[in-house]
């Protein structure tokens, strides 16, 4: 098992760019594989949950080179030309793989399973297996609708008008993969905006998407034109950089090249909200995305009532807010907020569990959590295999009396893979073990 062991204090400092987005770097592997031509991406996000991806394509009989340093080259096969896989695909710890897969692969001709880790396996599919179904799918899962996923090939796929239950991009994107096979229109309402990536890119290689406020549609029978994508660093990753430099006194660290797409900037709004010290330098846009430099300052912090609107805007940050929350003057309250519990782990029920060894004191709720701000202990947290959680606790020693360990760390490495060697850079004091 990999732990972390931060010791306590220090500042934020200096200049570093985290690595790529992953949301981005996925679709960019998905869409180059399914168009006609040469795709060549830079600032990919080498995180195992991206190559899991790149795996399954492979595995297809996608042809790519790379990735290096971030660069791929994908040759693509066209919407129709992937092939059968031999064997499960398996997308590791990754929900946003596994969802976007079934929609690509409803459409296939081939039959498929796909499979996942135990956390993975413990994720609800229903939210995609049932209205892909709707259209025409033929997909079936384990008790519950859970992974693995049955997907049997050759069905005739058709379009629906689908309003999703819950705000949530990958149902949208995962329909809006099958819509390209589809007959007709496949439209998805969202009750709430989420990341639009898979709409800016399914442009970006030439097809069309129509977007009317919050209904999405697109046609099947297109194809997709290959092209060339500049992946933005992720903010979900920035994220633990603008927490630990808003926390940690006399900070002041700049962010480059950060993807601040407005559907992914609530992490921004609520840290502002809180009374954090953000300066956005360098607004430009790259391949069809908002990008900016972040400038972030030590602030003082205070507890606020969390706008439910910004929850979907900053659903993968609330591991990282919550050490924020715990660190304000005053009391932080979150709901509608239900979804945390699906996460790579009930991300409500874990960060309490660590928050509480810590000595903060938090009540939870069905759909989320009051956090006193308060001090900070040494102690000893698990983060149940959560890369999220394992990374916002490594930020937390900032402000702590004493070291804090975070135990099992592996799990990092799917979104962020030189974390503990960056933050070390930046000014944190982390030093990794291994057990056996
Ligand atoms: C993602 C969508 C979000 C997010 C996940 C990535 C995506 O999930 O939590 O990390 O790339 O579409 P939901 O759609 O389940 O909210």
């Amino acid at each position: 098992m990999i732990n972390y062991i931060v010791q306590p204090g220090g500042t934020l400092t200096g200049r570093i760019r985290v690595p790529g987005d992953k949301s981005i770097s996925h679709r960019s592997v998905m869409l180059g594989s399914l168009a006609k031509g040469t795709t060549r991406v830079s600032g990919l996000l080498e995180g195992e949950d991206v190559l899991s991806t790149l795996a399954a394509f492979r595995a297809m009989g996608v042809q790519a080179e790379g990735p290096d340093k971030g660069n791929l080259v994908i040759h693509g096969v066209g919407l129709h030309g992937l092939k059968a896989p031999r064997q499960p695909l398996d997308m590791g710890n990754s929900g946003t793989a596994m969802r976007l897969m079934a929609g690509i692969l409803a459409g296939q001709a081939f039959d498929s399973e796909v499979i996942g880790d135990e956390s993975l396996s413990k994720r609800p599919m229903k939210r995609v297996s049932e209205p892909l179904n709707s259209m025409g799918a033929a997909i079936s899962s384990a008790d519950g609708g859970r992974p693995p996923l049955r997907i049997k090939g050759g069905q005739k796929l058709h379009g629906i008008d689908y309003t999703m239950p819950v705000a949530s991009a990958q149902v949208k994107s995962s329909l809006l993969l099958a819509g390209l096979y589809a007959n007709g229109e496949t439209s998805v309402t969202e009750p709430a905006p989420t990341r639009d990536h898979t709409e800016r890119m399914l442009r970006g290689f030439g097809y069309a998407v129509d977007t009317k406020g919050a209904r999405i549609g697109i046609r099947g029978g297109g194809s997709l034109k290959a092209c060339t994508i500049d992946v933005p660093a992720d903010i979900s990753s920035a994220t633990f950089f603008l927490v630990g430099a808003s926390i940690a006194p006399g900070s002041d660290l700049v962010l480059e090249h950060v993807g601040i797409n407005p559907t992914r900037i609530g992490v921004l709004n609520i840290l502002r909200l809180m009374g954090a010290n953000l300066e956005l330098l360098n607004a430009r846009e790259v391949g069809g995305e908002p990008v900016a430099d972040i400038r972030v300052r030590a602030a003082r912090l205070r507890g606020i009532r969390i706008p439910e609107d910004q929850v979907p805007l900053a659903i993968d940050e609330f591991p990282a807010l919550f050490i924020a929350a715990a660190c304000a003057e005053g009391e932080t309250v979150l709901t509608g907020a239900h979804e945390l519990r699906v996460k790579e782990s009930d991300r409500i029920a874990v960060m309490a569990q660590g928050l509480k060894q810590l000595g903060i004191a938090t009540r939870e709720t069905p759909d989320g959590i009051v956090i006193q701000g308060g001090s900070l202990r040494d102690g000893t947290v698990a983060s149940q295999g959560d890369h999220r959680i394992a990374m916002a606790f490594s930020m937390s020693a900032l402000r702590a009396r004493g070291a804090i360990t975070i135990e099992d760390c592996k799990n990092v490495a799917t979104s962020f893979p030189a974390f503990p060697e960056l933050a070390t850079r930046a000014g944190l004091a982390v030093g990794v073990t291994q057990d056996a």
